[in-house]
């Protein structure tokens, strides 16, 4: 893709040495977000399960193998801390405006590369598809004498964006913020969505023709007169779908997104052939992914890591989060929370597991059970009421009504392990550590406190054994 971007004949004065990145990018997150009214800096509140701030660093991935350049601010720590390696940093000490803060990443970029991209960090629907259209105008605009190639988009709801002003001809001529339009500038319905393209050499010279404005601030936005006036045509792409174009500046903008966000989520796995009884009420993060055949009904969050195998029944009214699903379970109205589920296995309603549950190849966990960092063997019943916690259970144990792993002693979590085909009565208290030999049965109300081997029935309070011969089914 960076072959697009080599020097247009135009430019011969240009040379570029060949590990020179051709494109580097830079991300404007420096603000302060009061307009969030949050302790959290902006570009870390979530949408659709991603940090803001991961869509613009996903979509400079996508265009660049450079790293991208993020300018931050006063939330310097929590975003570095978040981001990582993932892109270099320059800090923004003073909050002056858009144009000064592209500025404090000159130094670390001047000469570096051909062409720059800046974005802004709270603009998280726009489309990789648009970014490629507005690299490719650039190429074409530079061939022509063209610094800066910028996108548009139309809307009746002009949110502050700045405005696109034209001359009658149709060219571009400058971006005036919504603070300075006059009132007929107010009605132009052409917006700028603050996504941009220069030539680099020209960008880190002309910045600093950026006056202050009243507000106190260089805008970015001024370039676009500043290169018009030199008599360098200013392109511009207009994206169609305005819905790419939603900024966050506040809570509700953040709603905003996050449903737009996630029509085009469940767009996408409706038509890799998951059913939805209602897209609307089904919420679904942007990491999670989903087999085909799948039903998801109305009140369903999935969340983080999960991946849901295909043909699967899932909710109404249930939550996943980080939990792998296997093909052909079905869970109703249920909260699953860092679980496993292997093929076939069916949880609710009224279910929780919680992290570390591990559920084999047809469980049937009835209502009102709990399971944590527990593996339940495969065909294992557990209908009714009943906690299992820190246990091993083997394959078709049959869990009664009531069943409880008192596996907390008050200071230490202790392990519960039943082997295969065991039958564990209504009501039993497994009083942890203790184990529960394979075949093994325990009576109604029993608590058990010592082992009971393989075979043997275990009754009472606390629980004995009964001689061997008794252990035969009722
Ligand atoms: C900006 C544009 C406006 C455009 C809109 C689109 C300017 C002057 N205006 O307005 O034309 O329609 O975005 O979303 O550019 N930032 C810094 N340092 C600063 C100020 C801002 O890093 O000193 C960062 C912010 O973190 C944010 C981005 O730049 O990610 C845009 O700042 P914001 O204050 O949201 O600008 P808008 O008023 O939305
Ligand atoms: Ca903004």
């Amino acid at each position: 893709m960076s072959d697009d971007l080599q020097p247009a004949s135009s430019r011969p004065f240009v040379t570029t040495p060949a590990h020179v990145p051709a494109l580097d990018i830079v991300i404007l997150a420096a603000g302060e977000s009061t307009r969030m009214r949050s302790q959290t800096p902006k570009v870390l509140h979530m949408l659709a399960g991603r940090p803001l701030i991961d869509y613009s660093l996903r979509l400079a991935e996508a265009l660049s193998p450079s790293r991208p350049v993020v300018v931050v601010g006063r939330n310097a720590d929590a975003l570095m801390a978040q981001v990582g390696a993932r892109a270099r940093y320059v800090h923004q000490e003073q909050r002056l405006g858009t144009g000064h803060a592209l500025l404090q990443a000159r130094p670390a970029l001047q000469g570096a590369s051909q062409t720059v991209l800046v974005f802004y960090a709270d603009m998280p629907l726009i489309t990789q598809e648009s970014m490629q259209a507005l690299l490719a105008l650039h190429h074409q605009n530079q061939a022509s004498g063209g610094v800066l190639t910028m996108l548009t988009f139309t809307s009746d709801s002009p949110r502050g964006f700045g405005r696109i002003v034209r001359s009658a001809a149709g060219d571009v001529l400058a971006i005036v913020e919504e603070a300075a339009c006059t009132p007929e500038q107010l009605g132009i319905t052409e917006l700028n969505p603050g996504l941009y393209c220069y030539d680099a050499d020209w960008l880190w010279r002309s910045l600093d023709e950026i006056t202050l404005s009243p507000k106190g601030e260089y805008y970015l936005t001024d370039l676009v007169a500043i290169a018009v006036g030199q008599g360098r045509p200013v392109w511009a792409h207009h994206v169609d779908d305005a819905s790419e174009m939603m900024g966050i500046n506040t809570r509700v903008h953040l709603a905003e997104a996050e449903a737009a966000l996630r029509e085009r989520i469940n767009r996408r796995w409706m038509e890799a052939g998951v059913t939805m009884i209602d897209p609307a009420a089904t919420y679904i993060d942007d990491t999670v992914e989903i087999g085909p055949d799948t039903l998801l009904l109305p009140g369903v969050h999935l969340h983080g890591q999960s991946r849901i195998g295909a043909g699967c029944r899932i909710g109404p009214d249930t939550s996943v989060v980080d939990t792998i699903i296997g093909r052909g379970c079905r869970v109703q109205r249920a909260v699953l929370e860092n679980s496993e589920l292997e093929d076939h296995v069916d949880v609710g309603p009224f279910a929780h597991l919680r992290s570390g549950a591990y559920l084999a190849t047809g469980v049937h966990m009835g209502n009102f059970g709990e399971v944590k960092n527990s593996r339940l063997g495969p065909g294992v019943k557990m209908g009714h009421f009943s906690y299992v916690g820190d246990a091993a259970i083997g394959q078709d144990v049959n869990i009664s009504a009531g069943v409880i792993t008192c596996n907390f002693d008050g200071s230490r979590k202790n392990q519960t392990i039943i082997g295969d085909h065991a039958f564990i009565g209504s009501d039993t208290m497994l009083v942890a550590p203790v184990t529960v030999g394979a075949g093994a049965r325990t009576g109604a109300g029993s608590v058990v406190t010592r082992d009971v081997p393989a075979g043997r029935l275990a009754v009472g309070v606390p629980a004995r054994l009964r001689p061997s011969d008794e252990a035969q089914p009722d």
